[in-house]
């Protein structure tokens, strides 16, 4: 036990204030938050890519069968999709695959014929006539300037990918050169998309009014429709924020990663972070002498430990564990509140209307009382605009809304065949 006035007790308060984020705080960073989609959407120097998905809100009429590619998350995923034409879609047909780490810093041919052989796999099991043609959206959840909707080069890596030969090509190219070097001749790369405009045309499928997509996940961003662009989804690119200064943990954590000085953002929020974060500060207190050393190398914490430790019961001994998720998952959900009320206040003038906010990821999913934490922070900024806010789940939406922009992006062109 960790009785108050402690040393521990002091030490675990003495956090609390580093990681805080109060309401004026907030409004501090959403003011910067603005300021940076004001210079990137110019086209200035931004921490906020602010790029163009050349992709708008689908109408609910796209039909057809899709096959989709979802890369950027721990797991690679295919599928195959139904889109009925009456605002509803069904997922005929799954995979997902971890993605082995050598594949993520090796070469990156390497990385583009492990998708193709997994998408040969997928049309082997499915039965497919071997004849047909078959549209494919692909989920590619990294920065990536687009030139059109289905060509774009990849600026820079994420969430800890390396893999060599990717940035500054285009990754359409480089996925239909891997499918001709698998001989899969029946499939039209028909969209190129970030999962947070999958996330946001998948919601936007199924109804009217989705005002924002957002991820929080492995890594973090979120996008939304932009007026000053006649309606284009923009992907911000908000992991890349860099308004936000953090504390000692959150610059070691940088200086160590594999792309320090980016992300910062996506950095204190993410799932991939959060853990480590956490272990940064125990292996702090270890060194004050308040608790035994962690074990294990960096990133042997992860975000499902610290999920677990705050979803179970307290058993002893965790005590201290326990408090540091609570702190770093308790910022992490404030920061995630804060970046959102900027997107909604950016509108400001549809703040009236009703609008959804689609959320995928495991951090949202699954994190105990992440969801709570940040909706209450996120009415705190909004005062009464908030009732008109409806935060919403999106699972699946990244590969499910690749499938419908491949369908806009190919006048919905029926598929000669059935996945
Ligand atoms: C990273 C990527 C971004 C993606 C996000 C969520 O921030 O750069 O493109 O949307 O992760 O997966």
């Amino acid at each position: 036990m960790n009785p108050p006035g402690s040393p521990v007790a002091e030490r675990l308060e003495s956090l609390r204030h580093e990681f805080a984020l109060d309401a004026a705080g907030a409004r501090q960073l959403i003011g910067r938050i603005h300021e940076e989609m004001r210079s990137g959407l110019a086209g200035g120097r931004s921490s906020l890519k602010m790029l163009s998905s050349f992709t708008r809100h689908p109408t609910g009429r796209e039909r057809g069968r899709y096959l989709a590619l979802d890369l950027g998350g721990t797991n690679f995923r295919v599928m195959a999709v139904e889109l009925s034409g009456e605002r509803s879609f069904e997922i005929l047909r799954e995979t997902r695959i971890a993605i082995p780490g050598e594949l993520r810093s090796g070469d990156g041919e390497r990385l583009f014929d492990f998708i193709a052989s997994s998408l040969d796999a997928f049309l082997g099991e499915s039965g497919l006539p071997g004849d047909g043609r078959y549209g494919l959206g692909f989920t590619f959840s990294f920065p990536v300037r687009q030139t059109g909707v289905k060509a774009g080069t990849l600026i820079q890596w994420t969430k800890g990918f390396t893999a060599g030969g990717v940035v500054g090509n285009d990754v359409v190219v480089l996925l239909e050169r891997a499918l001709r070097r698998r001989g899969i001749g029946c499939v039209s790369v028909d969209a190129l998309v970030n999962d947070t405009v999958g996330t946001l045309v998948a919601k936007s499928y199924e109804r009217e009014g989705c005002k924002l997509g957002v991820i929080l996940g492995t890594g973090t961003n979120a996008c939304y429709s932009e007026k000053g662009k006649d309606g284009v989804i923009v992907n911000m690119e908000w992991g890349g924020f860099a308004g936000f200064e953090g504390n000692a943990f959150d610059r070691t954590l940088d200086a160590a990663s594999a792309n320090p000085g980016s992300q910062l953002f996506e950095k204190a929020v993410s799932g991939m972070y959060l853990g480590e974060i956490a272990r940064l500060v125990l292996v702090g207190m270890a060194k004050e002498g308040l608790v035994a050393a962690p074990e294990g190398p960096a990133y042997s914490l992860t975000s499902e430990h610290l999920s677990r430790l705050v979803g179970s019961a307290p058993a002893s001994g965790d005590g201290v564990a326990r408090a540091v998720a609570e702190i770093v998952s308790t910022r992490s959900a404030h920061l995630a509140a804060m970046a959102l009320a900027a997107v909604l206040l950016w509108q400001e003038e549809r703040l009236a209307e009703d609008g959804v906010v689609a959320i995928d990821g495991s951090l949202f999913e699954k994190f105990p009382g992440y969801r709570e934490t940040m909706v209450a922070f996120l009415e705190e900024l909004l005062g009464e605009h908030a009732r008109n806010v409806h935060v919403e789940d999106a699972r699946d939406g990244s590969g499910v809304g690749a499938a419908i922009i491949a369908a806009i992006a190919s006048g919905t062109r029926p598929e000669s065949g059935t996945p």
